[in-house]
Parts: C-alpha cells; sequence; structure tokens
C-alpha cells in the first residue's frame, strides 16, 4: 500500500463552457454558429442548472476539493456592466461546495471570452488585460474570501497555439506575430490579477491565498537518442514546459504550481530545422503505448519525469488536471491508478504536490471535438442529462477517502 497525506486535495475539475450550457454571449457559441461540422456546445451538461447535484456527486465520491471556472461572459455581459444575478450565481456555486466541505479552486479564464471582447480583438488587443482586471477585481471583491485557491489563466500556452498559431479555435488566426503578443498579454494579465488579488486579500486582512496558472506540460521523450534528437528534447522542454513557470517564479507571481498533465509527444527530428527541432513529433508506428480515445499516448512516467523538473523550484504543485478518455472505463482507472503511483513516487523523492484533480468529474463538451470524447468520473446521458458514476469514480473515492492505494 502507499499512503498519501492526511490534508491531500482530492477531487476533480470542469470548466464552465464544457458543462453549463447555453453560454450564448462567450466568443466560441458565436464561433460553433459558423463552423459546420462542429458540435454546439447547447445546453452542455445542464450543469448550471444541475451543480448542486453535481457536487453533492463529488462529496459522494469522496471529493474534498473542486476546481470549476467562472464564464467571464456571463459576469461582464457588456464591457461596461457586470451581472449582479450572475455574480450571485457562483457565488451560491462556492457557497454549496463549501457547504460540503469542499475546497473550491476557481479559475477565472477557461478558454473562452465574452463575445465583446472578441470583437475587439480579444487578447490580440492590450485592452483585454485592463478588462480582465476589471473582471477578475469584481470576483474578488464579491467573493470576499470565499475562495483561497485562484488560478487566474487556464494553460496559457495551449489557448495561443490553438487560437493563434495552428489557427484551429477560435479566432482561428495563424500568425507566429500574433500568437507571441496574445501570449504576452495573457501572462500580463496573470501577473497584474495575481498583485490584485494579493492586495485585496492584504488589505482586508484575510489569510494569504494561493494563486497560479494551470501549466500545461507534454513529456517529450527522443524515439531515438542523437545530438539533435536531444536537443529538441531540450528546446521543448525549455519553451513549452518550464519557460513560463521560470518566468513567473522570477517575477514572484506563483503560490504554488498548478499543473495539467495527460500524455507524451515523441521527438523524431529528420533535419536541422527550427519546426523539426520544436514542432515535429514521430510519425513512425513504432510504439507500443495504449492511447486515449482522441489518440493520445498514456504515459504515467511522464507525470514522474515533470514533477522531478518541478522540485527545483521549492513550491507546492497542485495537479489540476490528469484524466483520459475512453470508452472502457477499467481503462480509466488504471490511468488514473497509473499516475497516483507516479504522484506518490515523486512526493517521496521530495517533491511537494499538495493535490491531484482528474479531469473531469462530468463527461463534457470536449471543445472543437464536442460531446464524443468520454472524460467524466460520472457519464452523463445526454437525452436525458442523468448522471451515473463510473466504477473507476468508486475506485478513486476509495483511495481518496483513506489516502490508501494498493501498489
Ligand atoms: C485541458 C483543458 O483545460 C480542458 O478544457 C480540456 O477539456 C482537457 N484538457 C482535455 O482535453
Amino acid at each position: 500500500m502507499i499512503e498519501f497525506p492526511k490534508d491531500f486535495l482530492w477531487g476533480s475539475t470542469t470548466a464552465a463552457y464544457q458543462v453549463e450550457g447555453d453560454n450564448s454571449n462567450s466568443d466560441w457559441w458565436e464561433w460553433e454558429k459558423t463552423k459546420p461540422g462542429i458540435a454546439s456546445s447547447g445546453a452542455a451538461c445542464r450543469h448550471y442548472q444541475l451543480f448542486r447535484e453535481d457536487f453533492n456527486l463529488a462529496k459522494s465520491l469522496g471529493h474534498n476539493s473542486h476546481r470549476l471556472s467562472l464564464e467571464w461572459a456571463r459576469i461582464q455581459p457588456e464591457p461596461d456592466k457586470f451581472s449582479q444575478s450572475e455574480i450571485d450565481h457562483y457565488i451560491q456555486v462556492i457557497d454549496h461546495l463549501r457547504s460540503l466541505g469542499i475546497e473550491p479552486i476557481v479559475t477565472l479564464h477557461h478558454f473562452t471570452n465574452p463575445l465583446w471582447l472578441s470583437k475587439i480583438g480579444g487578447w490580440e488587443n492590450p485592452q483585454a488585460i485592463q478588462y480582465f482586471l476589471e473582471y477578475a477585481g469584481k470576483i474578488v471583491k464579491s467573493f470576499s474570501g470565499r475562495v483561497k485557491y485562484w488560478v487566474t489563466v487556464n494553460e496559457p500556452m495551449v489557448y495561443t497555439y490553438y487560437s493563434y498559431l495552428v489557427g484551429e479555435w477560435p479566432p482561428q488566426k495563424k500568425s507566429p506575430v500574433t500568437a507571441n503578443k496574445v501570449a504576452n498579454n495573457l501572462v500580463d494579465a496573470h501577473i497584474r490579477s495575481y498583485r490584485l488579488i494579493h492586495s485585496f486579500y492584504k488589505e482586508n486582512k484575510l489569510s494569504p491565498p494561493m494563486v497560479s496558472i494551470a501549466q500545461n506540460m507534454i513529456a517529450f521523450i527522443a524515439c531515438q537518442k542523437s545530438l539533435r534528437n536531444n536537443l529538441a528534447v531540450y528546446l521543448r522542454n525549455r519553451l513549452f514546459n518550464f519557460r513560463l513557470i521560470n518566468l513567473l517564479y522570477r517575477k514572484r507571481c506563483l503560490d504554488f504550481i498548478g499543473m495539467n498533465y495527460y500524455t507524451r509527444h515523441l521527438v523524431d527530428t529528420r533535419r536541422w530545422s527550427l519546426w523539426e527541432l520544436l514542432g515535429n513529433t514521430c510519425a513512425k508506428k513504432h510504439d507500443t503505448l495504449p492511447k486515449n480515445s482522441l489518440g493520445w499516448e498514456i504515459y504515467p512516467q511522464g507525470l514522474y519525469y515533470l514533477l522531478m523538473g518541478l522540485k527545483k523550484y521549492r513550491l507546492p504543485v497542485f495537479i489540476l488536471e490528469n484524466g483520459i478518455c475512453c470508452q472502457d472505463d477499467n481503462q480509466r482507472w488504471d490511468y488514473i491508478r497509473e499516475h497516483l503511483k507516479k504522484v506518490h513516487a515523486a512526493m517521496a523523492n521530495g517533491v511537494n504536490v499538495i493535490g491531484y484533480l482528474y479531469w473531469s468529474l462530468l463527461d463534457n463538451f470536449e471543445w472543437d471535438k464536442g460531446f464524443a470524447p468520454r472524460f467524466g468520473l460520472c457519464a452523463i446521458d445526454y437525452s436525458d442529462y442523468k448522471r451515473t458514476p463510473r466504477d473507476s469514480a468508486r475506485k478513486l473515492a476509495q483511495v481518496a477517502s483513506t489516502g490508501l492505494l494498493e501498489e
């Protein structure tokens, strides 16, 4: 048996747009309407109405923490207008979690933007930072000390990559120059909202908050060791995994490291070129790793390597997302169990991991992939929105409530 600390944070993550439904004032909503072949989020999981039921379920599954996001477009429907009724809704959400003894971890930006913001250029426009600060300020004030853990921006690099570099997500730009601008604006938004949240807690004599981003990390592994492949692995690690963390760490704008981990990328460079070094992934079918239903390789060792890479910062590490979409729920439990073993191994080697959140509590809207990928601990029947906890959810519940995992 391996044992996790008594105060370990166990739970799962959701994001507003992917579960709530009817976020008709967001940029993704508008985008979905114009894209033939792209699923509409529609009523999603009706979590906006059913949040109490969902969190009661989380409680029954042994969760003591839950990461959720707020839909900015609901809260600030127009540039100069906040909606008190939407703020009140989220206060009820947080209060319900608290009443169950579940620690809320609140994300301010999880991929979607108010439609009005996208119309003035979204994150390309430096004004987005100011608007984001107004929104963050309003939230922090309205929640008045109900929240300790904040995530300002979810996966800033993933968002920038899909929306501004490869052009697959709205606004579908394909420009390295714009992508760089957006990434810088998001970093700025984090730094300034980090400081804003801290000053508010200080001025109001609240115990200090814990603020971070959620950084997606990928295990880059060379197919074959060679000078070029090793260099490619080194560069990708530096650029895609650690650069942002290094930068925010140096600016003292991280109270913990929020980490999302799913998969590895095999690196196989064929020429000396920037694209080969930074972007190319191995196309050979020589590996035998199992995959999730989106084709992502399952590689728990990668979580261990990356956690060990974070040790030098001497900050608490919080796994804010780790999960699998699959048809066979046994595969889900294998995935969770094997990743938890690696988390434990890293902890035994000195990494201060404070929690593990599974993605996701519910099956949900997986962005441009629609509703087909099933990531949930609980299955959703989209014909009547019935939630059914899967076996893997019960197995994780056992670990969460005892802190013990069979080796
Ligand atoms: C990370 C993102 O934060 C989340 O929105 C997404 O659904 C999961 N990865 C799975 O792809």
